[in-house]
């Protein structure tokens, strides 16, 4: 059963503890977000602040030590179609092809071979792979790598994509290209996303919203609103607005570091 009319992801009072061996880690703790249809969500926080941790949840790769996370209101109880995951170290099948690899999930959800092809074709040339498209993962760079599972999560067609640092180890020019291609693809048709970032530009760029989380323990420390229009283009990128939104989720994320620091609260 779905509900439309709710949020297409909710995250409900979630803690994620980790038994390490003597002593229990919350990686995550009263974890409250709800993300509506459509929306493009950014998620930046320092390292170990359980970013990673949350995707995984909301893959439904890890359960939560208590709380839940629901998809068009249904609680998620493990990996499904619906969500395309981009994870932060590329998974691709070493014995195959970026093609096959492009192809997998298509095969999986029983697309035809025909449209298989013409589908991992399109998106192997929207990541700049086309020359590579019959070589192995080992022939490849770690960004080439990276765009080959960006372009087999696009392949899928998700209605949820979620990204777990994706663009991280690319180069800048590529990285920028990317960018534009997924707000593209975004506007065009319906995806609700959840992309985590370490890029303070990146997240402001593209969110309607950027999440800022805090670590020890793992929570949502603040929430940003990106009033900027779409398309988002290098005017955007450029105006003393997006400056301003960039420097308050810089000072959100600096600001709760050098508080941990100094063991001192924030103001
Ligand atoms: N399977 C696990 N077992 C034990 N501890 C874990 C496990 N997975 C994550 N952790 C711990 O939980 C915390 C959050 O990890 P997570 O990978 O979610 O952080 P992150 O915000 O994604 O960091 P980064 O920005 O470096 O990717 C870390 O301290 C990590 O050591
Ligand atoms: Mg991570």
């Amino acid at each position: 059963m779905t509900d439309t009319a709710g949020p297409k992801i909710s995250i409900s009072g979630v803690r994620k503890v980790f038994s390490l061996k003597d002593e229990d880690f919350v990686a995550l703790d009263h974890v409250d977000l709800d993300i509506a249809d459509n929306e493009f969500v950014t998620v930046v926080g320092p390292s170990g602040c359980g970013k990673s941790t949350l995707m995984n949840i909301l893959a439904g790769l890890e359960e939560p030590t208590a709380g839940e996370a629901f998809v068009a209101g249904t609680s998620v109880s493990g990996p499904g179609p619906d969500r395309g995951v981009i994870f932060q170290q590329y998974a691709l099948f070493p014995w195959l092809t970026v093609r096959k690899n492009v192809e997998f999930g298509l095969k999986v959800a029983g697309v035809s071979k025909t449209e298989r092809r013409e589908r991992a074709e399109h998106f192997i040339e929207m990541v700049g792979l086309s020359q590579f498209a019959d070589a192995l993962p080992k022939m490849l760079s770690g960004g080439m790598k990276q765009r080959c599972a960006i372009a087999r999560a696009y392949a899928v067609n998700p209605s949820i994509l979620l990204m777990d640092e994706p663009f991280g180890a690319l180069d800048a020019l590529t990285r920028v290209k990317l960018q534009e291609q997924l707000l593209d693809t975004w506007s065009r048709e319906q995806r609700t996303v959840v992309f985590i970032t370490h890029d303070v530009d990146e997240a402001v760029f593209l969110a309607n919203r950027v999440v800022v989380m805090a670590a020890r323990p793992g929570r949502i420390y603040d929430v940003v609103d990106v009033n900027l229009p779409y398309p988002r283009t290098e005017d955007v990128r450029l105006s003393p607005e997006f400056t301003e939104l960039r420097n308050r989720v810089w000072h959100s994320v600096y600001h709760q570091q050098s508080g941990n620091v100094a063991g001192t609260a924030s103001h």
